[in-house]
């Protein structure tokens, strides 16, 4: 496997929509606080430059899950690491890395759901639609892309690749 010569998304691309995201997602929360949830380890880039871009009062904490037996697609999802902050009560901004074929997403909806916030929303940087399987929609996607492995910006191949400024696909050699 090897990199793209040229990105699919830049950085200065990212960092533009970045600032339109940050933007609609302050407009939505209407002057509310927000607690952003990033979903580690992926949408740690994102979520820390997507903070910095949206006004007024925002928390930040962390959720995670892990993946028993079988690929990351397959396997059985558990909540390995939860938010500190207690999110009942609270209009929570959940940011993903991808939206591939929704399972992730759904799992961790669902256990933050439980906890009950005030609001749930979700932000994801990409969206491969074509992929889904779980019926699940971002309420603010970054960009939407065609059915490729792509790596950059957080996304990684085997823990590779995750410090890359800009986002790239992944191809056969
Ligand atoms: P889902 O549960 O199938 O939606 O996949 C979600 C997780 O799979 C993401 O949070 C990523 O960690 C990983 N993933 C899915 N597609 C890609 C990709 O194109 N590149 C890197 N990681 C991906
Ligand atoms: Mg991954």
């Amino acid at each position: 496997m090897r990199l793209s010569r040229e990105p699919l998304i830049k950085a200065a691309e990212i960092t533009r929509r970045t600032g339109v995201l940050g933007r609609q997602i302050a407009r939505a929360a209407k002057g509310e606080p927000l607690i952003l949830v990033a979903v580690l380890k992926g949408a740690l880039p994102f979520a820390a430059d997507l903070l910095r871009r949206i006004p007024g009062e925002v928390a930040l904490d962390f959720i995670r899950v892990h993946s028993y037996a079988g690929t990351q697609s397959s396997g059985r999802l558990e909540v390995s690491v939860r938010p500190e902050i207690s999110l009942t009560g609270r209009n929570v901004l959940l940011v993903e890395d991808i939206l591939d074929t929704g399972r992730t997403a759904s799992h961790i909806m669902a256990a933050v759901l439980a906890m009950e916030p005030a609001s749930l929303r979700l932000c994801a940087l990409l969206d491969k639609p074509v992929r889904r399987v779980m019926p699940v929609e971002a309420d603010f996607v970054g960009f939407t892309i065609e059915d490729h492995f792509v790596v950059g910006y957080g996304l990684d191949y085997n823990e590779s690749y995750r410090n890359l400024p800009s986002i790239y696909r992944l191809e056969e050699e």
